[in-house]
């Protein structure tokens, strides 16, 4: 199966496939039907992969379809809420009327076997066809036993892991009557102050897209009738990272190139390996709001990608189209969505409101209905429900898988991977256990509410996190002495100081202080965007009043975001990024501070020194005045006159308890040509005194192009364990491929020139080699948006009447 996924790319490749000698060619367009001839091979492969009897399916759903009325198909198309959980603004009460009567195809907050079969009953025996549901949930890192949140997992820079977790999640959630996950969130976000970066996987487009196919493996596994597997969902398509001023379900406008490069490839990577559905975004991009962006939905997603998988909208993103002023009413909106590649409406129920009337009309085709219809009922088909549809639903199962011990084992190891130590003078961490005393001091100390983070949609949030009190008083040994004082308050407006003094009497006769601060779990994740980045409440207070007593001082951060910390960067003796940790935070966080594991995760998005900064993203322009920190003339320079321009912690950072020497790079080759490999090794030495992981990263720059390129690009890594003393050689092998961006003319290439490649434990690497690629290598044509002229209401009162936009 992997094979046929690697043909498809393989096959974009020879259907434009270029080279010529000079940096800037002219590429000819391809013939339409190369383009057709890809998508149906896309469609092959997809089918391939979800292990579809097409002889089979085909036929039985054909002959359903036959039976079903108009108003059933689309009764398919519509996904509610049940009464369980609030994910969104609006609530429908009256979702089990619904059900009965044939109004819905899927359920979304619904699980636990029991609750599952209930509504399912309700499809199976009262509706006139017996369609089952199919439910959905938010499944995102972690179903009971809770993970470290997307981001912290991304710090991990483990793809094994990181796979291993998605597939923990789809057991226990897939036990609980679960069939489908609104996961993973794919979006590249580089805008700390947009709540929802907490639930990506960082800044960059290579770690993004290797991490978002981890995930859709995880959750779909190889078999989607497997009663462990989920139907991923990568969501939210697109550009939704880029909400401007980091505000929630703001505008996004930027360049074809821009969403070409950086926002689409995580989707279209979860495309080629069989994601079974996406959802479309909140957001406009570039003035068309994406659940009624035909040039997104149809012309990108189906006709150019293939996509065979079908296409459900975010949480009433129809009827928003409205507020946003590009429909003008929830009619118009569901025609815009609907003819534009929508097919299943959540939560918005404007389908079951309006479809049958506009198909009547003639403004939505049947067979756009009929389409639709066809791809949610596959996808059911595929899960097995027409065999049985309460297989998923069975409470021993249930009973069994969740919270096993080996899924909480898997978590606490996930969460000790993601941990990043940003700081540590003169090697205060590790701990060691035993002779100590400790004042454990902060709002985050032992609150278990705090430890899953915002999205954990199923976890407990009372009695089942460890938290790092808990964590710590379960590893020490007897004769360490372990005081807690929560201190301070983490709220925006928490101004009261009553609790410093239990904080500075218990601080007062410790050694060492561990300081549990950051954010508060809803402070993070969707509708959560700050104007700061700072500590929230009394922490900043609490902390500078505890230096002063001159004690080894260890914070412990948990956010969901990149901190402005540049005091405690200064001051504090040690710092541990452990994000939100999850179910086995407290654990995994005593395991790390008392050298159990000793930490090797590196940072997947970099940390400001100032909200100012933002964005600031490693792999940045150069521009035409780069400022030089060692240049003479400084004022006409791009720069800050009140800042560095640095951050404060780079893309890829992260210490370890150990240190790790790289060798010089050496290159098998200066030169590389069309169709050929440049390999490229280091040497890497476990210099220090305790066995450890590395994260070995290769970034390139090119250094002329058709449109300027980024200063360095992330193009490979490999995760290494070294015992102490112990050195490896790691290999990295480029290829054209990997050195492609869209050229100029929007073609898709590598373009001849020079080169420098750089290797190292994080985006600052040291260690440069150059090489020349000898030819430009097109592995994709140029494009064209394409603006389509759809069916539209035709009124003469209003001024939009006469146009027809998408
Ligand atoms: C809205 C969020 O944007 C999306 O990520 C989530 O899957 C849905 N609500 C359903 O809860």
């Amino acid at each position: 199966m992997k094979k046929l996924a690697k043909s498809l790319i393989f096959l974009w490749g020879v259907s434009g496939f270029t080279v010529t000698g000079c940096v800037v060619s002219a590429v000819p367009a391809p013939p339409v039907d190369s383009v057709a001839e890809a998508a149906g091979a896309a469609e092959k492969v997809s089918r391939t992969l979800w292990g579809d009897n097409v002889g089979a399916m085909d036929p039985f759903i054909d002959a359903l379809l036959a039976k079903m009325t108009l108003e059933e198909k689309i009764g398919q198309l519509n996904l509610l809420t049940s009464g369980w959980d609030v994910t969104g603004p609006t609530m429908n009460e009256d979702y089990k009327d619904d059900i009965a009567a044939g109004k819905v195809g899927a359920v979304f907050n619904a699980f636990t076997a029991s609750y599952t079969r209930s509504l399912q009953k309700i499809a199976v025996e009262q509706t006139r066809l017996g369609i089952p549901l199919l439910f959905g949930y938010d499944v995102i890192h972690g179903h009971r036993t809770i993970f470290p949140i997307s981001l912290g997992e991304a710090a991990s820079w483990d793809l094994a892991a990181i796979e291993a977790a998605a597939r923990v999640a789809a057991t226990e959630a897939a036990a609980e009557g679960v069939h489908w996950t609104f996961a993973p969130m794919v979006d590249i976000a580089r805008d700390p102050r947009w709540g929802r970066i907490s639930e990506g996987s960082g800044e960059d487009v290579y770690l993004s897209t290797q991490i978002a196919t981890a995930r859709v493996k995880g959750f779909q596994g190889e078999d989607l009738a497997a009663l462990d597997t989920l139907l991923a969902c990568a969501k939210h398509y697109a550009a939704y990272g880029q909400a401007q001023g980091g505000r929630d379900y703001h505008t996004t406008d930027m360049s074809e190139r821009e969403l070409w490069d950086t926002y689409l490839p995580p989707f279209q990577a979860t495309v080629e390996a069989g994601v079974a559905t996406l959802m479309t975004a909140f957001n406009d991009l570039n003035g068309v709001p994406t659940t009624g962006s035909a040039y997104l939905l149809d012309d990108i997603l189906k006709t150019r990608w293939g996509f065979e998988g079908f296409v459900v909208t975010d949480y009433t993103s129809i009827n928003e189209m409205v507020p946003h002023g590009f429909a003008r009413d929830n009619r118009h909106a569901t025609q815009l969505a609907i003819n534009t590649g929508v097919d299943m409406d959540m939560q918005g129920a404007v389908f079951v409101d309006h479809l049958k009337a506009l198909v009547l009309e003639g403004k939505v085709a049947r067979d756009r209905i009929d389409a639709a219809a066809r791809k949610i009922l596959a996808m059911k088909y595929r899960l097995g429900l027409f065999d049985d549809p309460y297989r998923y639903m069975d409470e021993d199962r249930q009973q069994r898988e969740i919270y096993k011990p080996e899924n909480l084992q898997a978590a606490r190891d996930m969460a000790r991977k993601s941990m990043v130590l940003l700081k540590n003078a003169d090697g205060l961490l590790p701990l060691r256990k035993n002779g100590l005393s400790l004042a454990v001091i902060g709002p985050l100390a032992d609150s278990k509410a705090d430890m899953i983070g915002s999205w954990a949609a199923a976890g407990d949030r009372h009695d089942k996190p460890v938290t790092l009190l808990e964590g710590i008083r379960a590893a020490v040994g007897d004769d360490t002495k372990v005081t807690y004082a929560r201190g301070g308050g983490y709220e925006f407006d928490d101004t009261d100081r009553s609790g410093f003094a239990d904080a500075m009497a218990i601080a007062r006769t410790a050694d060492v202080i561990i300081l549990a601060m950051g954010e508060k779990w809803d402070m993070t994740g969707e509708a959560a965007s700050r104007t700061s980045l700072d500590l929230p409440g009394t922490q900043p207070a609490l902390m500078r009043a505890l230096r002063e007593l001159g004690k080894p001082m260890v914070l412990v951060l948990m956010n969901g975001r990149p901190l402005t910390i540049n005091w405690a960067a200064t001051e504090v003796d040690a710092i541990l990024e452990t994000w939100y940790a999850g179910t086995m935070g407290g654990f995994a966080i005593a395991d790390v501070l008392f050298g159990d594991y000793n930490p090797s995760g590196k940072l997947p998005v970099t940390f400001p020194r100032s909200v100012g900064q933002i964005p600031l993203y490693y792999n940045m322009k150069n521009t035409g005045r780069p400022y030089d920190v060692n240049g003479v003339e400084q004022k006409y320079r791009s720069r800050y006159i009140d800042s560095p321009n640095t951050p404060l912690y780079p893309f890829g950072y992260g210490l370890s308890y150990t240190t790790f020497t790289y060798s010089e790079i050496r290159l098998d080759s200066a030169q590389m040509a069309a169709g050929g490999t440049l390999t490229a090794s280091v040497t890497v030495t476990n210099s220090g005194a305790r066995d450890g992981e590395e994260v070995v990263q290769l970034y390139v720059r090119d250094l002329v192009g058709s449109v300027t390129r980024p200063v360095r690009e992330l193009k490979g890594f490999q995760k290494i364990m070294l015992k102490k003393g112990q050195s490896q050689t790691v290999t990295f092998a480029l290829q054209p491929a990997d050195l492609a961006f869209h050229r100029r003319d929007m073609s898709y290439g590598a373009e001849a020139g020079e080169f420098k490649l750089f290797i190292g434990g994080s985006s600052e690497a040291v260690k440069e080699a150059d090489f020349t690629l000898l030819d430009t290598v097109v592995l994709r044509p140029a494009h064209s948006p394409q603006v389509r002229a759809l069916p539209h209401y035709h009124s003469t009162r209003n001024p939009i009447a006469s146009l027809t936009h998408e």
